[in-house]
């Protein structure tokens, strides 16, 4: 009996020098040169292929560490707030990416020319000075777009019917208006003295 449990901790020991010089450089749960029971319990038990070498004393396997081996480890770091999911794996938080979180992203990428930034922790794009927008995806136009005109590009507006120019700001009257009379609005004329009707073609009688 004494001799079947001497063989069989002889043979764990010599697994755990195998585990020991395959992972040199990983960090473990307790250092090499540990006193080795063989009937050691672990609770809560060991994870990730870690072993129960002393009451309660877990030897992790490389790339897992915490009391039950329960955490993975990732080199470098996750950065930027990320979590290692697996050994060298990291999950990152919106507004990052890369292999270990390092890199900001901007989600749907930056339109336009812009750039990718972190303000303050987070992912934002930079955007030219002509457009605007989470992704730079709206032109600026400075004139303004009038009349429920919208900007299309920078510094063009698209009008809506009846209106034109830079700034959709001229109204347009298909027919014109005559005598003097002013296009202030789509086909509405505003007529001088003594002149009225649609299209200022009536001479108002004065009394
Ligand atoms: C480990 O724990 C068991 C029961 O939980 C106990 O019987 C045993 O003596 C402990 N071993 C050591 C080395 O403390």
């Amino acid at each position: 009996m004494a001799s079947e449990s001497l063989g069989s901790s002889v043979l764990l020991l010599a697994a755990l020098v195998a585990l020991v010089s395959a992972g040199s450089d990983a960090p473990r749960g307790v250092a090499v040169g540990f006193v080795f029971d063989p009937k050691a319990k672990c609770d809560p038990p060991c994870e990730h292929g870690g072993v129960c070498i002393r009451n309660n004393t877990c030897f992790c396997s490389r790339g897992y560490e915490g009391e039950s081996c329960q955490y993975a480890n990732c080199y470098p770091k996750c950065k930027n707030g990320g979590v290692c999911l697996r050994p060298g794996k990291c999950r990152c938080p919106s507004g990052f990416g890369g292999k270990y979180c390092h890199k900001v992203t901007c989600d749907g990428g930056c339109w336009n020319g812009g750039e990718c930034i972190a303000v303050n922790g987070v992912a934002k794009c930079n955007c030219p000075s002509s457009w605007t927008g989470s992704k730079c995806q709206e032109a600026t136009c400075p004139q303004g777009c009038r009349n429920g005109g919208v900007c299309v590009a920078p510094g063009i507006c698209s009008c809506s019917e009846g209106w034109l120019g830079g700034a959709c700001h001229t109204a347009v009257c298909t027919q014109p208006c005559l005598n003097g009379g002013k296009c202030i609005s789509p086909n509405k004329c505003r007529c001088r003295p003594p002149f009225s009707g649609p299209h200022c073609k009536e001479r108002k009688k004065l009394h």
